[in-house]
């Protein structure tokens, strides 16, 4: 069961989770999946402050997956941003995951949603490594998903959207009951578009290469810090559609996500990335990001939000 935080913003209120936690089962985006959410990471500096990676890009995603929904969240960027603040201030947290959310909430349950109330939330909760210690030291075990990502005709991949999440569900549950740990998902034309909650870079031949934002994945912030890093410690970086054998014949595979940080993959459905452990490049691309995000690496520091 998860250790959430005892107090949540909603709706522009601080409260008690026990209290504001609730929701109705008349909500309309729980029986029909319309709404939208962010994953966002507060890491402890050496001064025992928050330092919250990316606020601002996490919720313009979140802002740009509501109107993607055609919805009003009514909360701008900076009531947002002091939502997440006031999360982890008002539960004294330094370490944390914070999930801002927002939902069609209960009124009519036909499918027309435009005169449903909307709610905002923000909760938090502490969150370890999402793949495990030994996977973010070690290198995770990764399967080919038969599940999807889902076609732009019938989704919206650039938004973070609750109902969208079905297939990834599908396939990360499959991929465990398979004994793996994490699935890796395809378009629907068979290109690889990403794991089940991260983004998928390869290292070949000297080069980072990561499947581009219109190969139905989700645009991550962490994929863009990555290629930023990379770039400046002198990787050539490309966005290129990547097939099955193009990953299978990669020197190095690493996944990046808010929840899976930047996770190496030393094996897919059954066959050695690379050497079969964690490559340099890998590696170094990991270190360097733990010391920015934990702010012992001070180049980045509009990346930081400090609380
Ligand atoms: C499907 C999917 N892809 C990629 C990512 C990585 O995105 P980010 O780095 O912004 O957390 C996530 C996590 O949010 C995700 O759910």
């Amino acid at each position: 069961m998860l250790e959430y935080a005892q107090k949540l913003w909603k709706n522009g209120i601080v409260s008690d989770f026990s209290d504001a936690g609730k929701v109705s089962v008349l909500v309309h985006s729980l029986h029909y999946g319309a709404g939208a959410f962010e994953g966002i990471r507060a890491y402890r500096s050496e001064a025992g402050r928050a330092l919250v990676f990316r606020l601002r890009e996490h919720l313009e995603r979140l802002l740009q997956s509501c109107h993607l929904l055609g919805i009003d969240a009514g909360y701008d960027l900076g009531a947002l941003s002091d939502a997440c603040v006031a999360v982890l201030r008002d539960n004294g947290l330094t370490e944390a995951y914070l999930r801002p959310l927002v939902l069609l909430g209960a009124g009519s349950l036909g499918l027309y949603s435009k005169e449903n109330p909307v709610d905002v939330m923000v909760m938090a909760w502490a969150w370890g490594a999402y793949l495990g210690e030994h996977g973010v030291r070690g290198g995770v075990r990764c399967k080919t998903s038969a599940w999807a990502r889902p076609d732009p005709t019938g989704a919206l991949p650039r938004g973070k959207i609750t109902g969208q999440y079905v297939a990834n569900v599908l396939a990360k549950n499959d991929a465990i009951r398979d004994g793996y740990d994490e699935a890796l998902m395809l378009d629907t034309r068979g290109y690889v578009c990403e794991g089940s909650g991260e983004n998928l870079f390869i290292v070949k031949s000297g080069r980072v290469l990561t499947p581009p934002v219109s190969a139905t994945i989700l645009p991550g912030i962490t994929r863009d810090a990555i290629i930023t890093l990379a770039r400046e410690d002198g990787w050539v970086v490309e966005e290129r559609l990547l097939t099955r054998d193009d990953v299978y014949l990669a020197d190095e595979v690493f996944l990046t996500g808010t929840a899976a940080e930047v996770t190496p993959v030393i094996e897919i459905d059954g066959r050695r990335v690379g050497g079969g452990t964690v490559g340099q490049t890998t590696s170094d691309l990991q270190r360097r990001f733990f010391a920015i995000v934990r702010g012992h690496d001070q180049s980045h520091p509009e990346w930081h939000t400090e609380v």
